[in-house]
């Protein structure tokens, strides 16, 4: 039979799942079967140009119309905003269903939806694991569990981009990544999750306090002046990690900006009481460096560590999920994993507004 694949958005993203979905479950409608709903003529339009065999609505309300099967899956690809409600309906159809990130606009909202997926029996994935499973980071989760570091006490885990900000310098045509009413927020909403979910997976937290957030937006002459702006575009934290294995919490200190007067750098580092480990878990090169002491003078060794997987990270979600929904063992991050990690992303933002510490627990 073939699989079944449901895109609900028909934008930027929905057809990097599309790719995924072909590349990995077959290029015929005999081995899937692609359908997707926008209600922009011109989106679909131009998506079955690259799709042909691609089955196209412009409600997805009747595109869930049909009888769901076992392994159904449904992709929202829309704005934030939408995401909520959008992912119930396809829970209540009867589908698996994977969120694009941000997965919603409140915790209240992740929570409903985890629970919706529970009592329909059905899977319900986060998008924000894009880039789990990259051999340098399994390289440097290989490097903690080793003992080599020692007493992990810090870790710095920053961003810092002058201008790269979603609807001003990066996709300009997609607006609504500038009013927080569609988008949810600004750079912490965009590529928190990513964030918290590389450091998830390497910390294993099972709490998370948020010591001091802040979020910023910073004032440039690009500003645009006609829709709505009024999202961070610099952020972080500073934050303690409850991490597994580790005898005492873990100082991690937190920034992603897409707009700063600042300088703009990287630098993503765990530091022990007997070395340290520095990478890039996106784009910044495949070295994974060590430093450490020998005899009283710094050591460094430099090991490049490319990805050799089948799948790219934009490949990943969809690969990670239907896998999952085929019953393979994959990455994919789920219900509670995923609710936990949007809570810690909330958790900067409450305590910027309020200035006071906040705690997540994993549930
Ligand atoms: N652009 C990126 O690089 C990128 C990367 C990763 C994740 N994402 C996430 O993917 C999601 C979509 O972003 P995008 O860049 O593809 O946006 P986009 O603006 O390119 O496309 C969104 C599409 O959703 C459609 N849409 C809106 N409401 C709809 C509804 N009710 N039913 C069906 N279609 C509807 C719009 O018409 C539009 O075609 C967002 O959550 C974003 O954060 C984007």
């Amino acid at each position: 039979m073939a699989t079944r694949i449901y895109l609900i958005g028909a934008g930027f993203i929905a057809r990097t799942h599309a790719e995924a979905a072909y590349k990995f479950y077959g290029e015929t409608p005999t081995d899937i079967e692609l359908k997707v709903a926008d209600p922009n003529p011109k989106a679909l339009a131009s998506f079955v140009e690259q799709f042909p065999h691609a089955v196209t609505f412009s409600d997805m309300k009747d595109m869930l119309a049909e009888e769901a099967q076992e392994h159904d899956v449904v992709v929202v690809c829309t704005p934030p905003f939408t995401h909520f409600e959008l992912s119930s309906y396809a829970l209540k159809s009867g589908r698996h269903v994977l969120c694009e990130k941000p997965l919603v606009m409140n915790a209240a909202e992740a929570d409903e939806l985890s629970q919706l997926a529970k009592d329909q029996g059905k899977l319900f994935g986060d998008c924000s694991d894009r880039f789990i499973g990259l051999p340098k980071t399994e390289q440097v989760k290989a490097i903690v569990a080793s003992g080599a570091l020692g007493e992990i006490y810090k870790v710095s885990f920053i961003h810092r981009d002058q201008r790269g900000r979603a609807g001003v310098e990066y996709q300009p045509e997609s607006r609504w990544f500038l009013n927080s009413k569609l988008c949810g927020g600004g750079i912490l909403t965009d590529w928190g999750p990513y964030d918290f979910t590389v450091l998830a997976d390497i910390l294993q937290p099972s709490a998370v306090d948020v010591l001091g957030g802040w979020i910023a937006k910073p004032i440039t002459g690009a500003d645009p002046q006609d829709v709505v702006y009024d999202v961070e575009h610099n952020s972080g934290a500073l934050m303690r990690y409850h991490a597994q294995g580790q005898d005492r919490p873990v100082l991690v200190q937190y920034e992603r900006s897409s707009c700063t007067h600042g300088e703009a750098y990287s630098l993503v580092e765990i530091e022990g009481t007997l070395g340290a480990v520095k990478w890039s878990p996106y784009f910044g090169g495949d070295a994974v460096v060590q430093r450490f002491d020998e005899q009283g003078s710094v050591a460094e060794k430099e090991a490049q560590v490319p990805n050799d997987n089948a799948y790219s990270f934009m490949d990943a979600p969809l690969y990670f999920f239907v896998e999952r929904v085929l019953g393979h063992d994959s990455a994919a991050l789920l219900n509670e994993d995923a609710v936990f990690n949007f809570k810690c992303i909330q958790a900067v933002y409450e305590s910027a507004a309020s200035g006071n510490i906040q705690s997540v627990t994993r549930g």
